[in-house]
């Protein structure tokens, strides 16, 4: 079998290279087509099957005689890859992305050969390490690549949704010296010789371009050293954020309603099949959605057996933080969108801009979704210099680094807010996923910083 060459045959007719995603429009024609072996099947000496995986789709391939004897034949493993010519025939048995054709190969090389360990790497034992350590092999999966693609599409919708709405795309840089969201979780590096951060937000950026080219986002990562792991929480996460100069809290609430609402329209236009085939009870869901005030949060706890502490059965008080897990339970027992709004000044950032009728409260929004749970944070910003010079003494924040910030205030100021979203939890409660780790090419996290 060394010995075995295969040639092409120069008779034949040239064969057209295509990607998989075309072969419908090649039946009965001679192409090539070059791809990583998903599976393959042999059936007796002379048949071989290998399912065909090229990024745009599966394509069952056919290898008969003397072409499934060579030495490269005989050694061929998964993932090798391969050139592959021949014609695209209807065949009823054939499987793949494409049911029902098949390539009938008459000519094949081999471009990368794949060892026969790669079959002992991944098993259905692998705990969670051994995957993520061979995150690399498992994006080849159908199931990650159809996330993956998902991920694409839904990016892809949130762009379109903004650029229908007339918004402008700006790209704020993610290193940066001020912090957004609290010191706890900031990442600090060393800026040739000056203390920097990774961005936790790239808000106050974009508060600054509203200025320039009026309603405007970014979709660009943001960093949290988040101590605890928990299954929707990175390290890096990518960020959708949005900011509309004259616009009030209602305003931002419906600005935050449509965006949710219409992109997931815009992915189940595009990818229905895919979307339900993962998630078969996903629904655009219905508008208005229902608010609830921090307060009317706090006493649905205590009225629902949510505890502060389940251990002690301690209720919730007005003015604690609701952490991850009620805040789930809430919201999954409710099982409908929930703008919660009007959190106290405490609990959030120094930036909000305070209720009108109650100094005490903000002008803030969190979007829990069933599921999930909080998959926006927004709010309406404080406008006016003096108070936000007040918000900087509160909160012992050194304003300096904020001027540019603070200047905002000082060349025509504008009621105005923004919120952001959290790219990878929208795509888990979209695809009905548990884990935020599940829609990262290679998630970021708590003692994960590889592959
Ligand atoms: O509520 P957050 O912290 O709000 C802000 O950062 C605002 N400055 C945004 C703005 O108004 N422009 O974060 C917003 C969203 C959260 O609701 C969540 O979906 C996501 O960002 N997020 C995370 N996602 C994954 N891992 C983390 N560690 C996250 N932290 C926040």
């Amino acid at each position: 079998s060394k010995k075995i060459k295969i040639e092409e045959d120069p008779s034949l007719p040239v064969a057209t290279c295509i990607k998989i995603r075309d072969v419908k429009r090649y039946v009965d024609r001679r192409i090539a087509v070059q791809g990583w072996v998903h599976h393959m099947r042999e059936d007796g000496k002379k048949l071989l099957f290998i399912e065909l995986r090229d990024g745009t789709g599966f394509l069952q391939c056919v290898l008969s005689d003397l072409l499934c004897q060579t030495y490269e034949a005989l050694t061929l493993h998964r993932e090798a890859t391969v050139l592959l010519k021949g014609t695209l025939t209807a065949d009823e048995r054939a499987k793949g992305s494409f049911p029902g054709i098949e390539l009938r190969v008459d000519f094949w090389q081999l471009i990368g050969p794949s060892p026969s360990e790669i079959e002992n790497i991944l098993t259905h034992e692998s705990n969670p390490d051994i995957l993520l350590n061979n995150r690399h092999l498992v994006i080849r999966g159908s199931r990650t690549s159809t996330i993956l693609k998902l991920r694409s599409i839904i990016t892809q919708c949130f762009r379109e949704h903004f650029f229908d709405r007339g918004y402008v795309e700006v790209f704020p840089p993610t290193i940066v010296q001020t912090q957004c969201e609290g010191g706890s979780t900031l990442f600090q590096l060393d800026y040739f010789g000056e203390p920097a951060y990774l961005t936790q937000s790239s808000q106050m950026y974009l508060e600054t371009a509203i200025a320039s080219v009026g309603d405007c986002f970014c979709i660009l990562p943001s960093y949290r050293a988040e101590k605890s792991s928990t299954r929707r929480h990175l390290a890096e996460f990518h960020h959708i954020e949005a900011e509309c100069p004259f616009i009030n809290f209602e305003d931002l609430l419906l600005k935050i309603e449509d965006l949710i609402s219409d992109v997931i329209k815009r992915v189940m236009e595009k990818a229905s099949d895919w979307v339900l085939s993962m998630n078969p009870n996903i629904r655009v869901p219905k508008r208005p959605f229902r608010r609830m005030t921090y307060e009317d949060a706090i006493r649905y706890c205590q009225e629902n057996n949510i505890y502060k502490d389940e251990a002690t059965k301690m209720h919730f008080e007005l003015g604690d933080d609701i952490p991850e897990l009620p805040e789930r339970k809430m919201t999954d027992q409710i099982n409908e969108p929930i703008f919660l709004i009007r959190f106290p000044v405490s609990l959030k950032s120094f930036y909000m801009k305070k209720c009108e009728d109650n100094p005490r409260l903000t002008e803030s929004v969190d979007l829990l979704l069933p599921g999930v749970g909080e998959i926006v944070g927004g709010s309406m910003r404080i406008h006016n210099l003096d108070e936000l010079l007040e918000a900087y003494r509160r909160e012992k924040m050194d304003p300096s680094p904020y001027y540019w910030f603070t200047d905002q205030r000082k060349y025509g100021s504008v009621p105005h807010g923004g919120y952001g979203l959290g790219l990878e939890r929208f795509c888990c409660y979209l695809l009905g996923l548990y884990h935020v780790r599940d829609v990262c090419l290679y998630p970021r996290y708590k003692d994960r910083c590889k592959p």
